[in-house]
């Protein structure tokens, strides 16, 4: 079977990979041609553990090409997928320029025996809207709609192991493809849903939005916790042991950011506007996570006694979570750039050296390790929780550093431990002394 994969984002570039491994024939195209290139030089345009390896081995093997030529690309493709980006506009709503360029891209020449399918997050109606977009161009091909859930940072296992797989067909043939497609997760007993193609649009969405709640929810519990004395990392535990509840996206932090949840809550109350259908709850988790990042600065300037300006402050990790050098919608942007504004010396160490974070703030010092970064500072902050931050010599982190100020928007440490190794730690959702 010959697969094509539009788009060699996150997504695109993971799935291409993996299908490859599957043992399908996966051509993976992008019109941005400096990607392109990089990729039949074998570099990995994204930071993405295992990524490197997979696509190495699976590009030897003759299983796995990359091109620029979307028209060629499809032309004996059996089934197409389009996995561009689909990011907010100005008003929330989602944009699918990119989705439908891309279809229309390819209109001319895909193999009318091919199936079409939106891997892309996408609004319900839109791939109605493919088809029917298809269709006015005398095109008649089959489209289906399959969502992708895997995270950054986890994506190969993710994409190899999924909790579920979700297909909306319409016809026999797209399902009979798609079943081909992912035969290999069969053998892991992974649950296969069909759909209609409206409930799978919106069960990418549903997921999204409620776990971006479920992130909001702790971390309104946290500055509960704050005001009251409990900790929300005791609090987080026991909701966690009902499982009804369970314990995954309980981490009380800086408030969700990435790519995916602050975009998909806005485009989903956005168009269940459309449908005149309200959501409160998916807006206030909107309005709840904007405001925990003013909350975090003022935290922050609190906890240095509002005396920031010619202070040395080290960062570290400023990707939007661990794992990943993805800085869309990352709370540090808004965070690191109140810090300059108030006047402060930056020092920011990120594990995966993101080119994406260089270009985001001016006036910092990038640093190549975690002692570099901490090395005379008066205030450290912990800003994404990357593992090589979980087990820090403390005691040997104090002494590098000016003042004792660690400031933990991760959690990360016991605060008696913190304290114990000399600082005055500041976390979330945790008494502050
Ligand atoms: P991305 O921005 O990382 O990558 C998109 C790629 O598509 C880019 O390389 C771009 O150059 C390319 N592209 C755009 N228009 C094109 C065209 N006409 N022809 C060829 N290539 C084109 O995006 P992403 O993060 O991989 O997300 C893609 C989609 O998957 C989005 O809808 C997103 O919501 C969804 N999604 C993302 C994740 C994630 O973890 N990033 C997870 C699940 C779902
Ligand atoms: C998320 C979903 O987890 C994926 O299932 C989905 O496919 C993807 O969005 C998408 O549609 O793009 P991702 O954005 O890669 O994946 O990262 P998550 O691990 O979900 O984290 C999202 C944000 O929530 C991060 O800022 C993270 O730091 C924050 N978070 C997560 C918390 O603050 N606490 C938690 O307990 C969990």
């Amino acid at each position: 079977m010959k697969i094509t994969v539009i788009g060699t984002g996150y997504v695109g570039l993971v799935s291409g990979v993996c299908f490859a491994e599957f043992g399908f024939n996966v051509t993976c195209v992008d019109n941005n041609l400096a990607k392109v290139e990089a990729l039949n030089r074998g570099e990995v345009p994204i930071y993405e553990p295992g990524l490197d390896k997979l696509m190495a081995k699976n590009t030897q093997a003759g299983r796995l090409s990359f091109t620029s030529d979307i028209a060629k690309s499809v032309k004996d493709a059996d089934i197409v997928f389009i996995a561009v980006g689909t990011p907010s506009k100005a008003d929330g709503s989602a944009d699918l320029s990119y989705v439908f360029q891309a279809v229309d891209d390819l209109s001319a020449t895909i193999n009318r025996d091919a199936v079409l399918v939106v891997k892309s997050t996408v609004p319900v109606g839109t791939t109605k809207s493919v088809k029917k977009f298809l269709a006015d161009k005398g095109v008649d091909i089959d489209v289906a709609f399959n969502p992708e859930f895997l995270k950054e940072g986890a994506a190969i296992d993710d994409f190899m192991h999924p909790d579920r797989v979700i297909l909306g067909v319409e016809t026999k043939k797209a399902k009979k493809i798609l079943e081909q497609v992912y035969r290999p997760l069969y053998v892991f007993n992974i649950p296969i849903v069909f759909t209609g193609l409206e409930t799978a649009e919106l069960s990418k969405y549903a997921s999204n939005a409620f776990l971006a709640m479920k992130v909001t929810f702790i971390n309104e519990v946290a500055n509960l916790c704050e005001a009251c004395g409990a900790d929300v990392n005791d609090v987080a535990l026991v909701m966690g042991l009902d499982k009804r509840i369970g314990d995954k996206f309980l981490q009380a932090g800086p408030g969700y950011g990435g790519s995916c949840f602050p975009k998909d809550t806005s485009a989903l109350a956005d168009f269940a506007d459309d449908f005149g259908v309200k959501m409160p709850l998916v807006s206030e988790t909107i309005n709840s996570n904007n405001l925990r990042r003013e909350k975090m600065v003022a935290k922050i300037l609190a906890a240095c006694e509002h005396k920031v300006a010619g202070k040395n402050i080290a960062v570290l990790g400023v990707t939007f979570k661990a794992n990943t050098d993805d800085m869309r919608d990352s709370p540090s942007i808004e965070i690191v750039n109140e810090l300059i504004n108030e006047g402060a010396n930056i020092n920011i160490y990120d594990p995966s050296f993101s080119t994406q974070a260089k270009r985001m703030f001016n006036n910092v010092a990038w640093k190549e390790s975690v002692n570099d970064a901490c090395e005379g500072a008066d205030t450290v902050i912990i800003l994404t929780d990357w593992p090589e931050f979980k087990a820090l010599n403390l005691k040997e982190l104090r002494s590098k550093t000016n003042g004792g100020l660690l400031i933990d928007l991760r959690n990360i440490y016991p605060v008696k431990e913190a304290e114990a190794a000399g600082f005055r730690y500041c976390s979330v959702g945790r008494a502050f002394n």
